[in-house]
């Protein structure tokens, strides 16, 4: 701000500046115009015949008489005459003191070497008393206090300052007749000053003062000025300052500056004023007054101060904006990022600018987008994955407990056999003498009954052997290619007419296009048997028996699925119903032999047997069996 407040200032003050230092040539102009028309006036009264002649004949009378007139009309202070050597012979203003040698004054001494001469010239008091007293009251002044002046010894001024000319007076026959002086005196004569002021400012004013002003010191006297002091009064005996004193008197110097004039600042310039010899005797001086100027820079400051608040206004209104536009929407972002980076991919930024921003917002929702829809693909994988890998564990310990079903009923079946085999004979020896004994008893006897018994109980036992023996050396299929619907259909018809079915209802559903397959009809015929009489037992001879037959997708497999409404399998049982020997009936009714069998069986036809269950609900037994083409035995 300073530096802006200087540069206006420094720019307005040097122009003000360089327009005061031409207003003082036009001072020097006025000055010089004023000693030139006083040069003119002595000049051309001093080439006046009738001058001569006057002087000539020692008229002295005539000789007042006309130069008085000269005096008056051209408004001189002073019109003197001397003779050839410079001894006063009529002195206008003050017509009764004659006779004194002038010879010695510089300007009248010029004139006595026969040459015409103007210049300003300091008159001493006693000078003044012989040209008249009441110049000597002019010109005297004394010194006002003035701040900023420099002190002097003095107190007072008695001499004056005069715009002085003097012309020597010659014939025809080139005779000096004697010298013409005359001049003005410039202490409280204000016409120069006045006129400059006139020609420079034409009055111009700033808030009721006079902008512009002149002055002519007799050295640092205001002897003539138009500065007013406090009461408006010319400052006529107030001093110059200190500073333009050592520039102006003491060095001889211009001074070209803003300086302090009586109680103000001026923007100024001062030149001395010399004497014939070349000494400095007074100053001239004009100057402006600085106020207008600095109003000016305070004006333009504070407008161009305005103007910078107005700009920073402005730009905190952008910053502003481009804040809310980009830096928030950024950091909204940045704040997703973070949500993202934590794995929430549901978030989004809300950007509704259709500017590089929002379009960078798009771009950033549709790449979370893409990257939930990613992670969303990546856990279903995940899941299916997991689901195979269940579904493989579930067939690998299904495999497992098939192989060790199998084993189990490969070494139980080697012990069943040796003991039945060994228990088979001599049963047939029990069964055969007791049969004899009873064909031999009479029925009323009372071991009829007891004998009965045996041969009952034998029989039971011979057939459990003999089951026994079946399961465990199970006779080699004897294959045939067969239709599955067929041997369904006739293990039914065999099973079906006994009281057990009466209330059973049978659902149907064959399939039309099972192939034909190599099997053993009457094995086959065998597993079904069983498993629909255990299907009708467990709902105890009522309830809902379906038989459906199906080809598998991939046409390798015919499946059988027996499906019952009955009391269900516990699961404990469950992985028990292949043993041989395991049954829920009571003693006596079941041998838990059917199913073991029926597992052998099928396992000899590459096939498997299958059970859902549901306690309360009902039972499916599923037979799967693969569909073999060719005959391997005949
Ligand atoms: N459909 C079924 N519903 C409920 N339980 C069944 C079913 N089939 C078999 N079972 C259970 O399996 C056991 C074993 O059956 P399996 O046919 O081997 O012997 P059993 O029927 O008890 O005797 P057997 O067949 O020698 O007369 C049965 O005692 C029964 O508990
Ligand atoms: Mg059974």
């Amino acid at each position: 701000m300073s530096f802006g407040s200087r540069l206006v200032k420094n720019t307005l003050i040097s122009q003000a500046q360089a327009k005061v230092k031409h207003d003082l040539a036009a001072a020097w102009m006025v000055f010089h115009e004023k000693l030139h028309d006083i040069k003119e006036i002595v000049s051309l009264t001093a080439a006046r015949e009738s001058l001569h002649d006057a002087i000539r004949i020692k008229k002295k009378d005539i000789l007042l008489k006309y130069l008085g007139r000269v005096r008056e009309e051209y408004e001189l202070d002073i019109l003197t005459l001397t003779d050839h050597k410079g001894r006063v012979i009529v002195r206008t203003r003050n017509p009764s003191v004659v006779g004194d040698d002038m010879s010695q004054d510089e300007i009248v001494k010029w004139a006595l070497n026969r040459g015409i001469l103007a210049h300003p010239q300091i008159i001493t008091r006693k000078e003044l008393l012989k040209e008249g007293e009441d110049l000597s009251y002019k010109a005297y002044m004394e010194f006002i206090e003035t701040p900023k002046a420099a002190p002097r010894p003095e107190n007072k001024e008695t001499s004056g300052l005069m715009l002085k000319a003097a012309s020597s007076i010659v014939d025809e026959n080139n005779r000096l007749l004697g010298v013409l002086y005359g001049g003005i005196l410039l202490n409280r004569n204000y016409e120069i000053v006045d006129r400059v002021k006139e020609i420079i400012y034409k009055g111009e004013k700033y808030k009721g003062r006079e902008i512009g002003t002149a002055t002519i010191f007799q050295h640092d006297l205001r002897i003539s000025t138009n500065v007013k002091n406090e009461r408006g009064e010319r400052a006529i005996g107030t001093r110059v300052s200190k500073e333009v004193n050592n520039a102006v008197l003491v060095e001889g110097k211009p001074w070209i500056d803003r300086a302090f004039v009586v109680n103000d600042w001026y923007i100024t310039a001062y030149e001395p004023i010399k004497n014939i010899a070349g000494n400095t005797i007074g100053i001239l001086y004009v100057g402006m007054l600085e106020k207008p100027y600095i109003d000016t820079t305070n004006r333009v400051m504070f407008t161009f101060t305005v103007l910078a608040l107005l700009c920073v206004i402005l730009l905190l209104v952008i910053l502003y904006f481009s804040t809310t536009r980009i830096i928030n929407p950024l950091q909204r972002m940045v704040v997703a990022t973070q949500k993202i980076a934590k794995g929430d991919l549901s978030h989004k930024v809300e950007v509704k600018s259709s500017d590089e921003i929002g379009y960078l917002a798009n771009s950033f929702n549709q790449m979370t987008a893409d990257l939930k829809a990613a992670n969303e693909k990546l856990i279903e994988w995940g899941k299916t994955l997991e689901k195979k890998v269940e579904e493989r564990t579930k067939e690998l310990t299904e495999m497992q407990a098939h192989l060790a079903q199998s084993e189990k009923l490969a070494s139980l079946g080697k012990l069943a056999a040796g003991i039945a085999h060994e228990i088979n004979n001599p049963l047939g020896g029990v069964l055969i003498y007791s049969h004899l004994l009873l064909e031999d008893t009479d029925k009323n006897s009372p071991h009829y009954e007891n004998l009965k018994k045996i041969v009952k109980e034998t029989s039971r036992c011979k057939d459990i052997v003999k089951g026994l023996l079946e399961f465990a050396r199970p006779k080699e299929p004897e294959t045939s290619l067969i239709d599955i619907n067929e041997i369904v259909e006739s293990s039914l018809a065999i099973v079906e007419r006994q009281a057990l079915f009466q209330n059973i209802t049978i659902k149907k559903m064959y399939s039309s296009n099972l192939p034909r397959t190599v099997a053993d009809s009457a094995q086959l015929q065998q597993v079904f048997m069983n498993i629909i009489l255990n299907a009708a037992e467990a709902m105890d001879g009522n309830g809902i028996l379906t038989l459906i037959t199906s080809l598998t997708d991939d046409g390798t497999h015919i499946e059988v699925k027996f499906s019952d409404t009955g009391h269900g399998i516990r699961k404990e049982d469950k992985e028990r119903l292949f043993e041989p020997f395991f049954t829920t009936k009571e003693v006596g009714k079941g041998t838990g032999l059917g199913l073991a069998i029926s597992y052998s069986i099928i396992q000899k036809h590459q096939g498997t047997i299958k059970v859902q269950s549901q306690v309360d609900k009902g039972s499916t037994f599923t037979v799967k069996l693969p569909v073999l083409r060719e005959l391997e035995h005949d």
